[in-house]
């Protein structure tokens, strides 16, 4: 049996991307400290339903489906917190069997903070989140590089690396022919938020590795994900992932939703043509399990944009009121002062052709699939707080 360690395990991501490898017979470890939990209260956020613990979800899993996730609550910016998941002195605070696993032959890494607003808080959020990003990437590759050198990398990294250039976006590399030379560079990059710059910096921390010491690396340049169920999480309610609706952790389509179910006006930022790549949760899921299954080679930096398509923040805000009013609710959308540096109105045509290559079937986001989520958002609507919604964190 494949072991899969998932760093971030507790996350909106990385609990349902457990569930998925362990349903299909994967050894499965997670690996998490609350950061986003804890950033949430600390916040005041929107939670649309209490979560269990990542130990008590683990042993619900277990009861469930017989299935064993291992726990490890710990803090991945402590280097030898993670050498301590390679070096097999790692002690578990859940599992059924207390014998280490072994090394990971693949490692999903999504133990980062991963909010745009939240990064540009204040000086103490930027200051988080670089130091957090930074050092959990930079601890993983030396992990890696010291102890098991053909241990796949799977990095959760972000199409908002790109920014908007006005160029068609390829996958993660750029061929060029200068003075007449020609040679292959990372794609340029050029990051709206300090999270998406230290995203950037991610990449660039691998890509180093790979050229050092000859890892095999995966970074996936995802678009903001929406959704909530997946095969797994329908086994029981208290399985499902962690959903947050406000402007801090909430991503739009989410956020979007819930604001139809309650009567909040959609906010869309100044002219609304933002246009940016989305994924349904249930196609994470599938990328990373695709990607998993053909693994990069050794001394490869193999970069996939995992989107499955397009919408403008007006595209997106037009679709939840035409779904919204078809329920019942009363929908309205307003255009806001756009409290961040961002282009309103640009080009955007990137390439997202590797992950359908290697088998991902995509699920698009059609009035059905928004039907099915209001569907789930409704039966939370007494737990939705109107105060929690916008904050207005400015970029200026
Ligand atoms: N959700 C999206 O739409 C989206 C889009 C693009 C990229 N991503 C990337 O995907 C990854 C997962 O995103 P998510 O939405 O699941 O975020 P999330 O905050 O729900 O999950 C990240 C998890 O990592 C944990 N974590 C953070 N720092 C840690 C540390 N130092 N030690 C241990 N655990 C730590 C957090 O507690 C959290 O549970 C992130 O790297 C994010 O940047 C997400």
């Amino acid at each position: 049996m494949s072991h899969v360690l998932i760093l971030g395990g507790d996350g909106y991501l990385g609990w349902p991307t457990a569930m998925y490898f362990s349903n299909r017979g994967y050894q499965v470890t997670v690996v998490d400290n609350y950061f986003r939990r804890n950033a949430c209260t600390e916040l005041d956020t929107g939670m649309l339903y209490p979560v269990p613990t990542l130990i008590e979800r683990a042993k619900i899993w277990h009861e469930k489906t017989g299935h064993e996730i291992k726990v490890v609550i710990g803090n991945l910016t402590e280097p030898d917190v993670m050498r301590q998941l390679f070096d097999g002195t790692v002690s578990y605070q859940w599992a059924v069997n207390d014998a280490f696993t072994g090394l990971p032959d693949t490692v999903v890494h999504y133990a980062e903070q991963p909010s745009a607003p939240y990064s540009l808080l204040d000086y103490k959020h930027a200051d988080i989140t670089l130091t957090n990003n930074l050092r959990v990437t930079n601890n993983l590759l030396w992990a890696v590089r010291d102890f098991s050198r053909d241990t796949h990398i799977i990095k959760l990294g972000t199409m908002g690396e790109y920014g908007t250039p006005n160029i068609d976006i390829e996958e993660g590399w750029l061929d060029i022919e200068h003075k007449g030379r020609k040679g292959k560079f990372l794609f340029p990059r050029a990051a709206g938020s300090l999270y998406h710059t230290t995203k950037v910096m991610d990449t660039d921390l691998s890509w180093f590795a790979v050229r050092m010491w000859d890892l095999k690396v995966t970074d996936l340049m995802q678009g903001p994900v929406y959704g909530i169920e997946t095969e797994e999480s329908l086994i029981d309610p208290r399985l499902n992932t962690i959903f947050n609706y406000d402007e801090i952790f909430g991503t739009i389509v989410n956020r979007f939703v819930t604001q139809s179910v309650v009567g909040y006006p959609l906010t869309v930022y100044g002219k609304g043509g933002q246009t940016r790549g989305y994924l349904n949760i249930k196609d994470t899921l599938q990328c990373v399990h695709a990607s998993e299954k053909t693994p990069a080679d050794t001394g490869e930096l193999r970069i996939f944009n995992q989107i499955m398509e397009t919408f403008s923040v007006n595209q997106l805000a037009e679709l939840a009121q035409n779904v919204g009013n078809a329920r019942g609710h009363k929908v309205e959308i307003k255009s806001i002062p756009n409290p961040r540096r961002e282009a309103e109105e640009h080009y955007y045509n990137p390439t997202y052709q590797g992950l359908k290559n290697i088998g991902v079937e995509p699920h698009y986001l059609t009035e059905d699939v928004m039907h099915g989520l209001f569907e789930v958002v409704e039966k939370f609507k007494q737990n939705i707080r109107k105060d929690v919604i916008f904050k207005g964190v400015k970029w200026g």
